[in-house]
């Protein structure tokens, strides 16, 4: 099986095409910028992205999104140059940030379709990510500042 990641191919072995997602991300692939939270799919800590929209990969197997284009944490960035999301994030960083990749995650998916959001629709947005440490003003504020930031008005 071959899975579309990051803008590659990644062959992923027949044995394992039914195990999570996360699980093929980090054991498979080693890619360990997802995180497992709750596994259960109500913390959205394991976001990634496929075909731009926001997937739980503790919910789903690798063989469920084979024909879909997935993008994790690792393939956000250009060369050096971080995603205006991450670059937001790591202005200005939560607090233990193991949510931080969900947060990324979410944040991406929702302004590569609403680049230009009110604070009101940022809440909406990223209502379905938890943060523990209750970091959801810093995670609004990076947001709309990730929005500037692609719109180029900083
Ligand atoms: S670890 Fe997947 S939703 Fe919590
Ligand atoms: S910063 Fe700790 S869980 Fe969000």
């Amino acid at each position: 099986m071959q899975l579309k990641l990051n803008g590659k191919t990644a062959a992923i072995p027949d044995d394992r095409d039914d195990e999570l997602l996360i699980w093929t991300l980090h054991d498979t692939l080693e890619l360990n910028g997802t995180r497992y939270g709750c596994g259960a799919g109500w913390c959205g800590s394991c976001t990634v992205l496929a075909d731009n929209v926001a997937i739980r990969s503790c919910q789903i197997s690798a063989a469920q999104v084979v024909d879909r284009d997935l993008i994790t944490l690792e393939g956000l960035a250009h060369g050096d140059t971080l995603h205006p999301v991450q670059q937001a994030f790591l202005e200005n960083p939560l607090q233990c940030c193991y949510c931080m990749t969900g947060h990324i995650m979410t944040a991406v998916a929702f302004l590569n379709k609403n680049p230009n959001p009110n604070p009101a629709e940022i809440d909406a947005a990223m209502d379905i990510n938890l943060c523990r440490c209750g970091g959801y003003n810093n995670i609004r504020k990076n947001v709309l500042r990730a929005s500037k930031l692609m719109r180029g008005q900083v």
